[in-house]
């Protein structure tokens, strides 16, 4: 991609990942649009030059809009494929819908920092917003999910990362953007841990200790990455970015799943795969052992869309 003609991306959305996260869900008060404009503008260009500030820590950042809020804040320009989330339900699988106006998201290789920027964030808000939700992240293990398996093996490397995760020439008024869906999952891990690993690694697809993927053929056709191993009407793979970490405490615990993407259609694909499965009924079998709490629809512009867009 040519970097002269390139709006320059919130670098959050393809980051590496770290050891540890903030996420923050707001909703805006009434009528504050004025204001929220230049401040949202503020807020991903703070964390933007904390990204140089913290490097030797590898902060890194974005702010996302909800899809229900975005014509409110922006009413002269959408995305072309922003849509609120795709809510599905079948049988005991639930992939609801709870959205939020705003989304940030932090990471960091030092907890204390990102502490410190999450109070500067709700402080540069004041007035305009309510914190509804907040949850921390931590890597588990050598990037584990709390369910033991390796996560994020399979994820786009090196620069397909932005090839993946940021809208280009196809919507030129929102290059450099990402399409941003969040789900937080609660696991069940005393139903999933009485399971025989053998039976978590043909729900998984992959094995568990060293992360080996089963050849094609021993693959279940329920197992997760079966389900979510998409490709397009022209032969082409369907993918997303995750950034997903595990987060919570002894109480409730699991996943905050997030996927970017330079398209919305990735994403709910594969959660269609997930939840009602293919045409013979074949589900995600680990959606037996886990539950979306919520399901939140958002964009994360440039941070020159913003700026131009106060
Ligand atoms: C792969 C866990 C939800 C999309 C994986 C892998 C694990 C995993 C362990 C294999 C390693 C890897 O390549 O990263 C989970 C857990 C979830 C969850 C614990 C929720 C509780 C989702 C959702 C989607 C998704 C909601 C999309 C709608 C993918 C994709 C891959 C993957 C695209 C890579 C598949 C491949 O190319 O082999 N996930 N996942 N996952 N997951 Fe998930």
């Amino acid at each position: 991609m040519d970097s002269q003609v390139m709006p320059r991306e919130q670098l959050g959305v393809c980051a590496e990942g770290n050891l540890h996260s903030v996420y923050l869900m707001f909703n805006a008060n009434d009528n504050v649009e004025s204001d929220m404009r230049p401040c949202v503008a503020t807020i991903a260009q703070y964390i933007h030059e904390l990204t140089d500030q913290y490097s030797d820590s590898a902060f890194n950042g974005f702010v996302a809009i909800g899809a229900n809020y975005w014509d409110t804040l922006y009413p002269n320009a959408r995305p072309e494929l922003l849509k609120p989330f795709p809510a599905m339900n079948r049988d005991n699988r639930d992939a609801p819908a709870i959205e939020f106006d705003l989304f940030v998201q932090i990471r960091c290789d030092r907890f204390d920092i990102l502490h410190l920027v999450a109070n500067e964030v709700c402080q540069m808000f004041e007035g305009l917003v309510e914190l509804v939700d907040e949850e921390r992240g931590f890597r588990f293990l050598d990037s584990r999910d709390l369910t033991g398996f390796v996560d994020g093996t399979e994820n786009p490397k090196g620069r397909s990362r932005q090839e993946v995760a940021l809208v280009g020439d196809e919507d030129s008024k929102f290059k450099g953007g990402s399409y941003i869906h969040v789900q937080k999952f609660t696991h069940n891990l005393s139903k999933w841990n009485r399971l025989p690993v053998k039976k978590q690694e043909d729900i998984i697809g992959r094995t568990k200790a060293d992360n080996i993927e089963y050849a094609s053929a021993d693959k279940p056709l329920t197992s997760h990455i079966k389900r979510v191993n998409l490709k397009d009407s022209e032969g082409k793979s369907m993918e997303i970015l995750r950034q997903s970490m595990p987060y919570g405490s002894v109480k409730e615990q699991g996943l905050m799943f997030i996927s970017t993407c330079r398209n919305s259609v990735h994403f709910e694909k594969m959660l269609e795969s997930m939840i009602h499965g293919d045409a013979e009924g074949n589900h995600d079998h680990l959606m037996h052992f886990t539950q979306a709490l919520t399901g939140s629809s958002f964009f994360a512009p440039s941070l020159d869309f913003m700026h131009s867009a106060i």
